[in-house]
């Protein structure tokens, strides 16, 4: 299926950066931009300010825009209303309208914080009810987007992982922690759908490929709470799990109004690829793998490791 050449913005960040990486092998000058962390080979381009016009998306033969830029930390939002409205809202509704100016498509990545966590597996049409500001933010943009055009996707989505060593995202974070002996606290009560990063870009790209329009939850198949995971991790490091502290979410510093139950049920347009998607035992036994190559190579003893 013919590949849609689309810019990133937001190409430094996480998703951002992996989607940019997979468009620029179908099209090598696809745009990609950056903010305070700018790099070589991308625009600096600040969504609060800048003009989309900088961006020359038409004369360079982009047909769509995917939108990964954002100030997600949910506390700096809770403290930064207004700022992060400004940015996460506000700037992204513009941007939206000068995109449907120009008859080009826009993927937007909303989040299940636009849900309460009462009950969890929400579907793509459950009634959202967010508890944070992020929350509210996203859910805005959700409930906006399709006002100003109907040239749009929403993918919701859960915790995104890699399982590239020291890439910080879920699984190799809590790896890491387990072998620098820090003390790992995890939750026991809040459950949400991890989902593996090269699974959101190839879903992505099928998503725009399929020409679907609206809103689709996008997400691996199983809920897991912090401590599942960890406890996992454990088993395959064969750590013993006393070196989890395990509370209540609502019990740990600034987590008070967080959502518990956010899991989603992933959208029927995803459901024939999702068996696919790779699992977060698989995904575990990769990054443990990781670490464990790290130290033997550092030469660290596993019982020095192992923190016995
Ligand atoms: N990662 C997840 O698990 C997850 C889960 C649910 C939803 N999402 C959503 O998915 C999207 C991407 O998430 P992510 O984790 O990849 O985010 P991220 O790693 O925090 O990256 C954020 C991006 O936004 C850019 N940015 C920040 N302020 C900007 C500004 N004023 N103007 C232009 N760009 C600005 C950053 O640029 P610089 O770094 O150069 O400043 C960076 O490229 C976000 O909308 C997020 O809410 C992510």
């Amino acid at each position: 299926m013919a590949k849609i050449k689309t810019a990133i913005i937001g190409a430094t960040g996480y998703i951002g950066s992996c989607l940019l990486k997979r468009y620029r092998y179908f099209f090598s000058d696809c745009i990609g931009t950056g903010f305070s962390n700018n790099q070589e080979n991308l625009i600096t381009f600040d969504l609060r300010y800048s003009d989309i016009n900088e961006l020359n998306l038409e004369e360079t033969g982009h047909e769509a825009v995917i939108m990964a830029a954002a100030r997600s930390d949910v506390a700096w939002c809770e403290n930064y209303k207004k700022e992060s409205y400004n940015l996460n809202v506000k700037a992204i509704l513009k941007l939206a309208k000068q995109l449907e100016e120009k008859n080009i498509q826009l993927i937007f990545f909303s989040s299940d914080y636009v849900f309460d966590g009462r009950v969890g597996n929400y579907s793509d049409v459950s009634e959202v009810n967010p508890m944070t500001e992020y929350g509210k933010q996203k859910a805005e943009i959700e409930k906006e987007l399709p006002n100003i055009t109907s040239n749009y996707i929403i993918l919701r989505i859960s915790k995104v992982y890699g399982t590239i060593w020291k890439d910080n995202t879920l699984l190799d974070s809590l790896t890491g922690s387990f072998f620098k002996k820090e003390p790992i606290t995890v939750a026991i009560d809040q459950f949400f759908s991890p989902t593996y990063i090269d699974d959101i870009v190839s879903m992505t790209i099928y998503a725009q490929e399929q020409k679907v329009r609206g809103l689709f939850n996008l997400c691996a198949n199983n809920a897991y709470s912090r401590h599942q995971i960890a406890q996992k991790i454990a088993n395959e490091l064969q750590f013993p799990s006393n070196c989890l502290q395990i509370s209540p979410l609502h019990l740990i510093r600034g987590m008070k109004n967080r959502p518990l139950n956010t899991s989603l049920k992933c959208s029927s347009i995803f459901t024939p690829y999702q068996s696919s998607f790779l699992s977060i035992d698989n995904a575990i036994k990769i990054v443990a793998k990781n670490w464990i190559d790290f130290v033997g190579k550092k030469n660290i003893t596993n019982s020095l490791v192992l923190g016995e």
